[in-house]
């Protein structure tokens, strides 16, 4: 009884602190949505509202007066950017040691800056001040109105005398409102990347994070998905995506509280990472990038690929190249007759470019195999006398671009380049090695290896003007972390991984001065390696090493939530059983590429290969810059389906492919409905990519309304003998 009363008293106490003064209510808009925070009596920064925009602003800060959160033995569970050490009990985005060693951080809100920098983003800052320490904090979101887009980051300033320790330092700190939620997260392995899990949370923490360092994503990206009430569905209900721009190790808390509602927490993942900042310095944390949809995922989906396109992915409208890639044509074996002939060939094939993959370097130890010559990137002058400059002009010759494959920042311990520079390779000093694909890390942290990665792209450049693409490889992750620079400055071992990714970024910012518009592929042995903040530099990634169509589609399935066509390398490989129309026709769902040896295609097969590259280049355009449909989800059925469709939904393209050969499926039972089109307009529908002798099962003269193929749907009689069918559906006037 005594407990009760005082515990009365207390939330009598807050309740009246909490309405003595008048709060202040700040606002993020997009076109969709409203972000609303508000201080509290001590002037403490809560989110209180993040859904549906709301229509009159004067009701904004009525809000609270609806919610009866009382939380007096965790301090406030909302906060906008939880500190810790002081009032607040919960898992923080802030942990800072200061610089007398006390572990105590209160931030109390001081000012809001708006800056419009165009019709469609807007940009807030929002200074908190802890009143003790004088730290700041400043949270910025950078709102996309159209694309429903909020881009997160924080600033966080030491204005002490002497360095201060930064524990925990995460990105963004969102708080949301709902009776349950799902989480989809992806697992990864090599071969097996974004593996979805659909997962209802539950009270406590649940966190996401990866600590493989260059490779991180290889075990799981920082990419997520939330349906709030229930599991995510394609076009009904709410769902925010969320992704990380960081190329290194990432946590993401998820703390659902006890109000059963949802703190997202999202940063660099502190583990061995305790940073120190320097006095009178900024640390600035990567963007946490986030769309909340009210129409179900793919809604979420298109704005996100219409936003990556148009502010992030370089070059993100413009053209790509089509590729015959020789990794899986010739491995490390190859010579410059045998590689001047593949020109030859992709030439025939019809593609843009020929790709030249691992093995084309290193002297005293040549690389033959993938235990030798990493880090040595001078031709091997045995496989190609002649040198790089030789092949460019050979290519052109023949009529093809040439681009060549780097892994610049790694080393295999039997080069010339460890030999010379042990000091600038990842490991530990007193213990023994270990590889990954027999290789170790450089020490991206040191300027010096900055250098030398920029200096050997640079002179690749410099020598051959005419190379025309760069895929960019990384197949380790990062064992026995460490930096023999930061220990020979007397730096805290804590900064190392941060300060590699930042030195990657640098080397990659300094490309993009010199060279802004060659295209580059992100690689990384499979879908290691994509994010949003790599892929300002980087025009496209590549999601796997698994080829397989089959698997293929369910990858790129996956990946499609995130990332749009423009982005995604498909390539036509030897992987899996299916003929080569079943693994064109997936492939040609995002920038289509080969690597298969042309010249043992039937004459069929080539002159397929050749069709599918003339339609391809037809329809690229829809495919990269169009509005991409889920329409029937190969987990759930036993066809896969999906259609892009352009901007005036006069054109697109349906891909339809059978991923279950099960008893008696001998044709798709019913339509498919389509998505995307103007009910009012008359589309005929052709089905494209067909061998000469085999006609398609389907009436080409048939005109249907976007009214009927949106409603009835329309049948691609996908079955075991036609296992994929592409159509297009093109506006009749
Ligand atoms: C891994 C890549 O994913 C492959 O395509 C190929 O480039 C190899 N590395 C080369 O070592």
């Amino acid at each position: 009884m005594i407990r009760n009363s005082i515990l009365w008293v207390c939330l009598v106490f807050i309740s009246s602190a909490t309405w003595a003064q008048q709060p202040t209510t700040l606002t993020v808009e997009t076109q969709s949505n409203t972000l609303v925070f508000q201080t509290d009596a001590q002037n403490h920064l809560r989110t209180i509202y993040f859904g549906k925009r709301l229509k009159n602003k004067e009701e904004l800060a009525l809000i609270e007066t609806q919610n009866n959160q009382r939380d007096v033995n965790t301090g406030i569970y909302n906060s906008i950017y939880t500190p810790s050490g002081s009032w607040n009990m919960l898992e923080p985005a802030l942990n800072i040691v200061h610089a007398d060693g006390n572990a105590s951080t209160d931030l109390i809100y001081q000012s809001i800056n708006t800056l419009k920098e165009n019709e469609d983003v807007t940009l807030t800052t929002i200074l908190l001040k802890d009143p003790v320490y004088q730290t700041e904090v400043k949270i910025f979101l950078k709102a996309y109105f159209q694309e429903d887009v909020i881009e997160q980051w924080t600033e966080i300033k030491n204005t002490e005398k002497a360095p201060i320790t930064l524990q925990k330092y995460a990105s963004a700190n969102l708080y949301l409102n709902a009776q349950k939620f799902y989480l989809t997260h992806y697992l990864g392995a090599w071969g097996r990347e974004m593996r979805p899990e659909e997962t209802a949370l539950t009270g406590g923490i649940k966190v996401i994070d990866s600590k493989l360092g260059t490779r991180t994503n290889l075990y799981e990206p920082p990419t997520f998905m939330l349906s709030f009430n229930k599991p995510s569905e394609e076009d009904q209900g709410d769902i925010l995506l969320g992704t990380l721009g960081w190329s290194g190790n990432f946590k993401i808390d998820f703390e659902v509280d006890s109000y059963h509602n949802l703190r997202v927490i999202a940063g660099i993942n502190p583990h061995a990472s305790a940073y120190p900042l320097a006095s009178n310095t900024v640390f600035k944390t990567p963007s946490f990038i986030y769309t909340l949809s009210h129409q179900g995922k793919g809604f979420a989906s298109r704005n996100l690929h219409r936003w990556a396109r148009k502010y992030r992915i370089l070059d993100g409208t413009g053209e790509r190249l089509t590729l015959l890639n020789n990794w899986e044509a010739t491995y490390f074996d190859f010579d410059q007759q045998k590689i001047t002939n593949l020109f030859k060939d992709g030439k025939k094939l019809g593609v843009d470019l020929f790709l030249l993959d691992d093995g084309w370097f290193a002297n005293k130890y040549p690389r033959n195999d993938d235990t030798a010559g990493l880090g040595d990137w001078e031709e091997n002058r045995k496989k190609l006398p002649d040198g790089l400059g030789y092949l460019v002009k050979e290519a052109q010759k023949t009529g093809i671009k040439f681009g060549i494959w780097l892994e610049p920042e790694m080393v295999n311990p039997r080069s010339e380049l460890y030999e010379k520079h042990p000091d600038w390779v990842v490991k530990q000093p007193q213990r023994p090695e270990h590889y990954f694909r027999n290789q170790l890390v450089l020490d991206l942290s040191n300027p010096q290896v900055q250098d030398y990665v920029f200096g050997v792209v640079d002179k690749l450049f410099t020598k051959n003007p005419g190379l025309a693409f760069i895929k960019w490889d990384c197949n380790a992750v990062t064992f026995n972390a460490h930096s023999a620079y930061l220990q020979a400055r007397g730096e805290s071992q804590g900064k190392f991984y941060v300060e590699y990714i930042k030195g990657l970024y640098s080397v990659l910012e300094r490309i993009r001065v010199k060279y802004p518009k060659i295209p580059m592929m992100l690689c990384s042995g499979g879908g290691g390696r994509v994010d949003y903040e790599a892929l300002k530099y980087f025009t496209e990634f590549w999601p796997s090493d698994n080829t397989e169509p089959l698997e293929r589609i369910f990858i790129q399935w996956n990946y499609s939530h995130y990332f749009p066509a423009v982005a995604t390398c498909n390539h036509v490989t030897d992987w899996g059983k299916q003929p080569l129309k079943f693994r064109t026709d997936v492939a040609m769902m995002g920038k289509l590429g080969f690597d298969i040896v042309v010249e043992h295609l039937s004459k069929d097969d080539l002159v397929f290969g050749q069709l599918a590259i003339e339609n391809y280049n037809k329809l690229k355009n829809i495919i990269w810059q169009g509005e991409q449909y889920r329409l029937v989800d190969p987990y759930k059925n036993d066809i896969a389906s999906l259609m892009y469709v352009d901007e005036n939904q006069s054109k697109a393209i349906m891909f339809n492919y059978l991923v279950s050969n099960r008893f008696e499926l001998t044709a798709t039972p019913r339509a498919i409905q389509l998505k995307g089109l103007n009910p009012n307009k008359r589309y005929k529908i052709e089905e494209i990519n067909l061998y000469a002798n085999t006609p398609s099962t389907l009436n080409s003269s048939l005109i249907l309304s976007g009214d009927f193929l949106m409603t009835v749907g329309y049948n691609p009689e996908v079955n075991d003998k036609r296992t994929s069918v592409i159509l297009t559906i093109n506006e009749v006037k």
